[in-house]
């Protein structure tokens, strides 16, 4: 294994732009949305959503989103503890860089590990780690099983799946719970822009969302 350099040996630079002037620009606070909660609880479709809606107000928003991240910047990474805690562990970094630019980073990861989770809200800076925990039981996910990997656990095909055969550590203190179960995808997303309204200043502007249109948004492949 490489050696670590020593902290004594690098040199950050500092930029000449300072948050407050980035937060002006973009007029709300730089903060972490992090969506955590089982395969299939939800956590992609209120991300999608939530950006969306964050979009139409004029707000800075992105997503990482477990699938994706783990095509490109943690491929290299399987679903052992060991490997969890990594890929946890840089998506934390990488969402602190975007909350750093003033965005609003909405990050959808499993996210299994309590310990991993504080981790990344240890990163930020107080009251702009949002733990959002997507709450739907296992029997309720296990339904709906929109990619089949439930049924592909069960039957051993894939090792060491979340809520079977690999632990789930529900948030203790959320800064919100969201029971996917009996929440329309909207009335989830506004409980969110609710508290972001509180802690990062965004503002409501006029116009209908899209989810306010009745049966417009539907939870689809969770
Ligand atoms: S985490 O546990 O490391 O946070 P992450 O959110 O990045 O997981 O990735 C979860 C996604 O990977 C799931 O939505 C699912 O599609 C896929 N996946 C593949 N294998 C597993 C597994 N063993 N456990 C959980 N999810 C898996």
């Amino acid at each position: 294994m490489k050696a670590k350099p020593t902290a004594s040996n690098l040199h950050p630079h500092t930029g000449k732009i300072p948050l407050r002037e980035r937060e002006q620009r973009h007029g709300h606070r730089g903060c972490v949305v992090w969506l955590t909660g089982l395969s299939a609880s939800g956590k992609s479709t209120i991300a999608t959503e939530l950006e969306r809606e964050l979009f139409r107000r004029g707000c800075q928003p992105f997503i990482l989103d477990g699938d994706s991240v783990r095509q490109g910047l943690c491929s290299d990474l399987d679903f052992s503890e060991r490997d969890r805690h990594e890929n946890i562990r840089r998506v934390g970094e990488v969402a602190r860089l975007f909350s750093d630019a003033g965005f609003i980073c909405i990050s959808a990861f499993i996210s299994p590990h309590r310990a991993d989770r504080d981790l990344v809200r240890n990163l930020m800076p107080v009251g702009t780690f949002i733990e959002v925990f997507v709450n739907a039981p296992l029997s309720v996910c296990e339904q709906r099983d929109p990619k089949g990997l439930y049924a592909k656990a069960r039957k051993n095909k894939i090792k060491n799946f979340t809520g079977i055969s690999s632990p789930y550590e529900p948030p203790l203190k959320p800064e919100i719970e969201l029971p996917t179960n009996r929440l329309t995808v909207m009335q989830a997303v506004e409980k969110i822009l609710k508290l972001l309204e509180k802690k990062c200043r965004i503002k409501s502007v006029p116009g209908k969302p899209a989810g306010k249109v009745p049966g417009a948004i539907r939870w689809s492949d969770w």
